[in-house]
């Protein structure tokens, strides 16, 4: 298998997230939004959240709806407990993965089990393929322990999904690709990751700064290249890279719904206001 890489992909694009708030006014950084859908193809949105003060996360996210689409939650540091419409219930915490396919419709809660003390970790929205979205929901916690990791020479990836060097991650889907993975990197140190030029791809830094990116900055890759190459600063790295093959569908965003025309969106209110989201069709 290569591992290698010879022609890294180079920085198209810096990019540092919006403040704003969500839920029921827990306070995140929008890193990727709804502007850049189209160009990061086949993933919607990812939300950083971190914050040592419970006022900016106590009030969590109670019941809302999804369709059309997965979350995958990761969560690096504090406690959330999540509840259901198809009946999962997990207590997701540092460390820990919560992948949720919200298929044809799910109403949950993610509520922090904690009022004081640290709260940090992402949110990433992952498109479905137009034939998937209407599927029933699919759910899955995975615990810290669980996560397979790969070591190399001062790098430790902890893969989510996709594959690195070998090691499986926790997640795979055939329709999207992704790659998910934390990077751990000791102070310059290097990870190359080979890809392939159609699939897009973005890293975000939540420590110390890597090549060319600065710590809470995302940069978006260019496809050009057989890989991403990310070199840790002299104080080390901490970083999610994200990689995905794009589904080239239209995308019709109506908050947490993500469908593929208008028509499919009304669709999705009125069944949500009509109390059927969560059944089946
Ligand atoms: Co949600």
């Amino acid at each position: 298998m290569n591992t290698t890489v010879t022609h890294p992909r180079s920085i198209e694009r810096l990019i540092t997230g919006q403040p704003t708030s969500d839920g029921a006014g827990v306070k995140l950084t929008r890193v990727l939004t709804q502007d850049l859908q189209r160009r990061l193809d086949p993933f919607l949105m990812l939300d950083a959240f971190g914050s040592d003060s419970a006022d900016d996360y106590i009030a969590g996210f109670p019941d809302h709806p999804h369709r059309g689409f997965e979350t995958v939650t990761y969560m690096l540091a504090g406690r959330m407990r999540h509840r259901d419409s198809a009946g999962n219930e997990g207590l997701l915490q540092g460390g820990g993965v919560q992948w949720m396919t919200a298929g044809r419709g799910v109403i949950h809660s993610e509520l922090p089990e904690q009022s004081e003390g640290r709260m940090e970790g992402f949110q990433l929205w992952l498109n479905l393929p137009a034939k998937d979205k209407m599927n029933p929901p699919w759910y899955r916690d995975i615990q810290s322990d669980d996560l397979p990791l790969w070591q190399g020479a001062g790098v430790v990836a902890r893969v989510i999904a996709g594959a690195t060097h070998g090691v499986q991650g926790a997640v795979q889907r055939d329709g999207t690709e992704p790659l998910y993975l934390d990077l751990h990197l000791d102070a310059g140190k290097t990870f190359e990751q080979p890809l392939p030029e159609s699939h897009n791809a973005f890293v975000y830094v939540y420590r110390g700064a890597v090549s060319g990116v600065a710590l809470q900055r995302m940069a978006i890759f260019g496809n050009a290249g057989d890989g991403v190459r990310l070199t840790a600063g002299a104080d080390g790295a901490r970083a999610i890279l994200i990689a995905g093959k794009p589904l080239k569908e239209p995308i019709v965003q109506y908050g947490p719904f993500v469908m593929n025309t208008q028509q499919e969106i009304f669709k999705a209110v009125e069944d949500f206001r009509a109390g059927k989201l969560v059944q089946a069709t």
